[in-house]
Parts: structure tokens; C-alpha cells; sequence
């Protein structure tokens, strides 16, 4: 392997490459490279930038992160998805600020017992932040290896290996950014950009003629799909009925239009209990909540995808004339049930697919 010839060639590249991103500027502060690291990690950049400048508006420090409610730690976070990411960041804050007096710790090993950080981060944090010769390794640095020695298998140990070795001493923050910068913007998944890439003379899959056979596709099984019916809940007061989910779990903490499930299939589409009247039913049975109904109507469906599912939203306004008051209801559904204006629903922590379910009520 022509080692230095790749480091060279990369880091020259990046000289005059490199992004110019809100969390690269200025001295590299750990708690903002975390931050960064955090939110990048299952999403894109130009989405993460405006989230990034007004988290640090919110928190400005650990410290601050920290004493910070959980509920409003969620408000930030909303919309930007896989909520447990703000949760753990949220416990390693606390974490940091109890057992290390508010350091960031600066190894592989004390990062990685924090909350939310796994090997990636850890060592994007050491490297970056702390300037550690720490690799990392994540789905863009894979593509950039598996085509770089054209992989047929795409084995973890291996490619950290790669990481490891071809790592700059004392550069190693450097040649990480430069990789990431390299996936993101030249070895992409389709149609990567080889004209242009520092790295196409030592290229192997190139020089086979066909950089996007890399890495090998497996093909996948099909995302299973589940529908959800929806009871957007009115009372007399015009408030409407909400559900904060119980914290472990997906999307744990936020609010939503109070729903069940009604089916679950490998393509999506026409359930089988979609009529409204059903719907209503199969919800207020589930929360255990007597209330009469005055009237239904489809307030129509709203998609959503996560990483192993997809979801149909089936939509049904109703009115009833429920009693103010205390609301239970089974932990294991929601946490707590309450009457919001829509106003104070806009307030609230929602899924990106309650969002959409508020938006179209206030067309109403
Ligand atoms: N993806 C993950 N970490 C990143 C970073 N620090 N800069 C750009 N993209 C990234």
C-alpha cells in the first residue's frame, strides 16, 4: 500500500478543498465538535447547520446543556429525528459536568463510556477536539476504502484496520476531516466525481473501470411498512387531545396526536380497518378513554420514514365534549395525556409526522 503517497495526496487536497462548516471555525472547542458529531450522525450537513447554530444559541456550554429540562433539550432536537441521540447527549452532559467537573474526557476509552458515543464519534471527537492519532470509520469512509483496494467484503475489523493504519501521525484530525470531506463530496454513492479525486491514481476500482460497483451491493429485503391510525381528539374548548410517549423507545418523550396501531405490511397502503369510525374506536379503546363522539371526518394520511419502517398516518378529526380534568392513562401507551390549544401543541416537542398532522389541522 502506497501509505504515504495517500496521505499526501489527501491532506494536499484538503488544503484546498475543506468545508467550510459552523463547527470547524475558531478554536476547536470539545463541547461544539461533540455537539457536531452528535447531530451528524445519521444526518445530513446543510439540515444539521441551522439546527447546530440554535442549539448553541439555547445551550451555549455544557454547563448549560446540562441543567437544561429534558423537554426543552427535545425542542431543539425536533425534527431532525432519532431522538434518543438528544436524549443520550443530554444524560453525558449531566455525566460530564457530575463525575468530571465539566471536562469533556480526552480519551478513546472516557469517551466512549459516555451516553450516545460509539467508535465513530469517539474517535472524531479525540481527533478533532483533543487531536488524538484516534481513526474513525462510518459509512462514507467504507465507500472511500471499499473502492480505494475494490473490496469484496466489507468486514468491520478490516476496514478499521485500514482507518488505523493509514492514519498521519500527528495529522490525524486533518486526514478524518479530509475523508469525511472526500466521502461527502467526491467518492459518493452514485456518480462519484473521479475526475476530480486526489486519490484516483492509487484507486483500484477505478482502475477496474467501474468505481460504482463498490462497495459490493447486497441486496435488501424490503421495508416493512406499518399503519397508524390517528385521532386528532377536539373538545367543547377546541383543544385537542395529546400524548407524550413513554421515554425508553422510539421517539421517546415526544408528543403526538394520540394513535394505535392498525396493521403492518411489506407494502404500504389501504389498511385493512382504515374507515374513521374504526380508527376513533380502536384509539379511545386503547387509552381506555370514554368519550362520546359528535362527529368524524378523514383529515387524510401522512407519510413518514424511519431507518427499519415505514409509516402511513391515517387521520380522523373528531369532536366530543370529554370533561376537563385529569387524564389517565397505562404508562406503557403514554406517559401523560393532555389537552393542548394548538398553540400550546406548537409548543411542544412533536414527531416530524405530528408536525405534518398540525399543519394540516390548522388548514382546516
Ligand atoms: N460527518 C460526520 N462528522 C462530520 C464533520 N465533522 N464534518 C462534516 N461531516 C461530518
Amino acid at each position: 500500500m502506497k501509505k504515504k503517497a495517500i496521505q499526501r495526496d489527501l491532506l494536499r487536497w484538503f488544503e484546498t478543498h475543506k468545508r467550510d462548516l459552523p463547527w470547524r471555525s475558531r478554536e476547536r472547542d470539545p463541547y461544539r465538535v461533540w455537539l457536531a458529531e452528535i447531530m451528524l450522525q445519521q444526518t445530513q450537513v446543510a439540515t444539521v447547520i441551522p439546527y447546530f447554530a440554535r442549539w448553541l444559541a439555547r445551550f451555549p456550554s455544557l454547563a448549560d446543556l446540562a441543567v437544561a429540562p429534558l423537554d426543552d433539550v427535545l425542542k431543539q432536537w425536533e425534527g431532525l429525528g432519532y431522538y434518543s441521540r438528544a436524549r443520550n447527549f443530554h444524560r453525558a452532559a449531566q455525566q460530564v459536568l457530575a463525575e468530571y467537573g465539566g471536562e469533556i474526557p480526552n480519551t478513546i476509552a472516557g469517551l466512549l463510556a459516555l451516553p450516545g458515543i460509539g467508535p465513530y464519534t469517539a474517535g472524531a471527537i479525540a481527533s478533532l477536539a483533543f487531536g488524538l492519532d484516534a481513526p474513525i470509520l462510518d459509512g462514507n469512509v467504507k465507500r472511500v476504502w471499499a473502492r480505494l483496494f475494490a473490496l469484496t467484503e466489507m468486514d468491520d475489523a478490516a476496514l478499521w484496520a485500514i482507518s488505523q493504519q493509514l492514519l498521519p501521525t500527528g495529522r490525524a484530525g486533518e486526514f478524518n476531516e479530509a475523508l469525511m470531506d472526500l466521502g461527502a463530496t467526491v467518492c459518493t454513492p452514485r456518480s462519484p466525481k473521479c475526475a476530480e479525486c486526489p486519490l484516483q491514481a492509487h484507486c483500484l476500482a477505478y482502475a477496474r473501470g467501474k468505481p460504482d460497483a463498490y462497495p459490493i451491493k447486497v441486496t435488501k429485503a424490503p421495508t416493512p411498512h406499518k399503519d397508524i391510525g390517528t385521532l386528532v381528539l377536539l373538545n367543547a374548548h377546541g383543544q385537542v387531545l395529546m400524548g407524550q410517549r413513554p421515554n425508553a423507545g422510539l421517539l421517546g418523550g415526544l408528543w403526538e396526536f394520540v394513535s394505535d396501531e392498525i396493521g403492518v405490511s411489506v407494502t404500504p397502503e389501504v389498511p385493512l380497518f382504515g374507515e374513521p369510525d374504526q380508527i376513533a374506536k380502536q384509539v379511545l379503546r386503547r387509552l381506555h378513554l370514554p368519550v362520546s363522539l359528535l362527529d368524524l371526518s378523514s383529515l387524510g394520511t401522512v407519510k413518514h420514514a424511519f431507518t427499519h419502517f415505514k409509516i402511513t398516518r391515517h387521520v380522523v378529526l373528531a369532536h366530543c365534549n370529554a370533561a376537563d380534568g385529569l387524564l389517565t392513562v397505562d404508562p406503557t401507551v403514554y406517559q401523560r395525556l393532555a389537552w393542548a390549544t394548538r398553540n400550546e401543541a406548537n409548543q411542544q416537542a412533536l414527531t416530524r409526522s405530528d408536525q405534518k398532522i398540525l399543519a394540516l389541522l390548522n388548514k382546516q
